[in-house]
């Protein structure tokens, strides 16, 4: 007999491909496999045709133009292409950046990239529940600030940063606004002409599109971006990004984005209605539990929570056939690393070894949310009466 699956409450990780997305990219699997570079049959132009419906369709998502959207593998690479493109094409006119200390780590690690060639940077610290203080902001710009980088939410305790309020900031002081928009597009509402945005990096896999695309907003007038490629090749992407388009990932990336923008205002109720139910009742049935992070500004789907006395990997290995959530940031949870973001927001490490981060998604039903409430808190009073016996407490002493 086949064994139940666990229910899938790690969103922020990646999200199942929905079935209309797949249904689109299917006969680009098959049938219409033409290379979109092709000029010189129906193969190759029917492709080209399927790519630049879908720059559309991701450009009006975001309100952009269709040129000024450029096709990557992921978040990972168009963050890497954001940020060594500018740092390479901008050098002679100023070397600084900054961002927030808790972006993902792909942007972090860019950072480190840029200390060990030859630029300054500051990364700014946040509050208790994970906001910018914007004035903090203001106080590190300096004239020959190149670039101020933002995370749109975060990816641990989903916090939503004042974007707008960012943007005429650094517009003011002549100064790039980029956003990591990867857990933020199709959840919320992201204009890059209102929250005044010069590049945004944004992926398919976690919003219901497939693995292995993303997308570089890159603004081309008031101001025109000045970046440079990191990958060279065939020209593709004007210049900007060489490497034949997998379109079949292109058209699902278009056609979840459409599919997100569409549903965005029910989807999120409805999530965020379970979310609050799955907290209040973890809340009330967990003394000592916290909500880790920002209590109102932050994603429908996320619940990043401290159960104090219980160590989050135990408890999720106890959890395992029940309910799938994850510790921290799925990228790091290899290495063991404690959170840098509970970390940055000022967590002990008790806190920060003891906290869940669970995220709901389209397919949550409520059925789901009431297991995982009941079942987190069962293995939680368990594992708490466990380490209060004498036998236990003496191992520890
Ligand atoms: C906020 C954020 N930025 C960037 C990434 C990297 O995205 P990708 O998996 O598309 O490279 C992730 C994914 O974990 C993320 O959550």
């Amino acid at each position: 007999m086949e064994q139940k699956r666990p229910i899938y409450l790690d969103h922020h990780a990646t999200t199942p491909v929905d079935s209309r997305v797949l249904e689109a990219m299917l006969p680009y699997f098959t049938e219409k496999f033409g290379n979109p570079a092709s000029k010189t049959h129906l193969y190759g132009n029917e492709a080209f045709a399927a790519v630049e419906e879908s720059r559309a369709v991701l450009a009006k998502a975001i309100n952009a133009k269709a040129q000024e959207i450029v096709y990557t593998s992921g978040a990972t690479e168009a963050i890497n292409l954001a940020i060594k493109g500018v740092a390479s094409a901008s050098k002679d006119r100023g070397r600084h950046f900054i961002t927030l200390a808790t972006e993902h780590k792909a942007m972090l690690d860019c950072f480190e990239w840029l200390t060990r060639n030859g630029f300054e940077t500051t990364i700014l610290p946040v509050d208790s529940e994970g906001m910018l203080d914007t004035a903090k902001l203001r106080a590190a710009i300096r004239p020959e600030t190149i670039l101020v980088s933002v995370m749109a939410a975060n990816n641990e305790i989903g916090v939503l940063q004042p974007l707008e309020e960012i943007g005429s900031i650094c517009r003011e002081a002549g100064a790039y606004f980029m956003t990591d928009a990867t857990q933020a597009l199709g959840k919320i509402p992201v204009d890059v002409q209102k929250l005044k945005i010069d590049l945004l990096a944004a992926s398919a896999h976690k919003i219901y599109g497939p693995k292995g695309i993303g997308t570089l907003y890159v603004r081309r007038s008031n101001p025109r971006v000045g970046i440079n490629p990191i990958i060279d090749g065939g020209g593709h992407e004007r210049g900007l990004r060489s490497g034949t388009l997998a379109t079949q990932n292109i058209v699902g990336f278009a056609k979840a984005v459409e599919i997100a923008g569409k549903e965005l205002k029910t989807e999120q109720e409805r999530i965020g209605r379970l979310r609050d139910r799955l907290e209040a009742t973890l809340l009330s049935g967990i003394p000592q539990a916290k909500v880790n992070g920002h209590p109102t500004k932050r994603l429908a789907a996320n619940l990043n929570i401290a159960l104090p006395g219980v160590e989050s990997e135990a408890l999720m290995i106890a959890l395992k056939d029940t309910i799938a959530v994850s510790s921290g940031s799925a990228c790091t949870t290899a290495s063991v690393l404690p959170s840098h973001v509970l970390s940055a927001i000022g967590c002990s490490s008790e806190i920060v070894y003891s906290s869940l981060r669970i995220s709901l998604g389209r397919f949550t039903r409520e059925d789901d949310v009431q297991v995982a409430a009941e079942a987190i808190i069962q293995h939680v009073q368990r594992i708490r009466a466990f380490q209060e016996l004498p036998a236990y407490s003496a191992i520890g002493k």
